[in-house]
């Protein structure tokens, strides 16, 4: 694997010239770090699963540069769906649409749905701009990690996660820390009542501004299949607990004002709810680095993000 920094123009056209090669490009967004391959290759596609440890069948998110793609890989886009993607594009959301031919199973997991985002890091547009440039149509990427444990926010976690499954020619783009630090949010527009299948950054009731109606976030009336949605994961070594009883020797992650249990081992201290979601994987990440046995995590209050971020923590809890 060939690593990136302080990516220029020409090191992101070399970057796109790979992905069109059929090479592996693992790439920065707003969110979280990005494996990303050219979605109509299907050959590249299948190492994703295998650098991954990810079972096939998995849909991935096609990874676009603006909203005049969208016709490219989804038909019969409802107004409403146009309607987010003007509001919230480039930007942390994921639509569900339906699939046009472009999208083949091996991208959608063998639905008639397709997931499309544009992602708003700079280096994340002009990969996609110039991946288009030579012929591309779509950049497919999951979040950079092993199938199951805590996505990538930084280029370090990327190699910590995937250094070692890369071959030679793969790249890995660095771009800082991800400022929103947890995935996408994921909206299943496929329906005439939207449903927010995965929540995020963006959340329900700014969704539901934009729609004029009130959006369904209960998943269980949705018949997409998506792994977000798996009890398990986004898991660390270290086990996660939650609004628990705190050890001495527990790592230990709480808003700032709230105090270090006695003996516990203070691991990060956000003092506002976006810090908590920019931080709170590379906390999860640092009690694994740190070999602690458990870690103990105060989750925050609240709606809009705090519900994304407990969310994660519920799954990086389970078992
Ligand atoms: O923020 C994000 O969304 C990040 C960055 C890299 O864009 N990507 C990401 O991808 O989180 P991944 O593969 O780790 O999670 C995407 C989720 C999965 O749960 C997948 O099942 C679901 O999106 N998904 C993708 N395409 C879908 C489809 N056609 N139908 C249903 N679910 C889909
Ligand atoms: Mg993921």
């Amino acid at each position: 694997m060939e690593i990136i920094l302080n990516c220029t123009q020409d090191s992101i056209k070399k970057a796109a010239k790979a992905l069109k090669d059929g090479y592996l490009v693992a790439f920065p967004t707003e969110t979280v770090y990005g494996l990303g391959v050219d979605a109509s290759n299907s050959t590249s596609v299948s190492r994703i699963y295998e650098v991954k440890g990810r079972p096939t069948g998995h849909p991935l998110i096609v990874h676009i540069s603006s909203i005049s793609q969208m016709d490219k890989w989804a038909v019969d886009v409802p107004k409403h769906a146009i309607n987010l993607a003007k509001n919230f594009w480039p930007g942390p959301m994921t639509l569900i649409l339906k699939r046009s031919q472009l999208a083949k199973d091996f991208i959608t997991g063998g639905q008639n749905l397709v997931g499309l985002r544009v992602p708003s890091h700079p280096t994340a547009l002009m990969l996609i701009k110039e991946f288009e440039d030579i012929g591309g149509t779509g950049i497919a990427a999951p979040s950079a990690n092993r199938f199951g444990a805590v996505s990538p926010t930084t280029l370090d976690a990327v190699v910590e996660e995937l250094g070692t499954y890369l071959s030679n020619k793969d790249l890995v783009l660095d771009g800082g820390a991800a400022e929103v630090g947890i995935e996408s949010t994921i909206i299943d527009c496929s329906d005439v009542i939207p449903k927010i299948l995965r929540p995020g950054s963006i959340s329900k009731e700014q969704v539901e501004e934009v729609y004029g109606l009130q959006s369904i976030d209960n998943i269980s009336s949705s018949k997409v299949k998506t792994s977000g949605l798996l009890i398990s994961h986004y898991s660390p070594v270290a086990e996660v607990i939650l609004d628990g009883k705190t050890s001495p020797a527990d790592g230990f992650f709480a808003m700032a004002e709230i105090q270090t249990p006695r003996g516990a081992i203070r691991l990060g201290s956000p003092a506002t709810i976006e810090e908590y979601a920019k931080n709170l994987y590379s906390v999860l990440r640092l009690a694994d680095q740190k070999g602690l046995k458990r870690i103990s995590v105060i989750q925050p209050s609240g709606d809009g993000l705090a519900i994304a971020i407990r969310d994660r923590l519920s799954k990086a809890a389970a078992r």
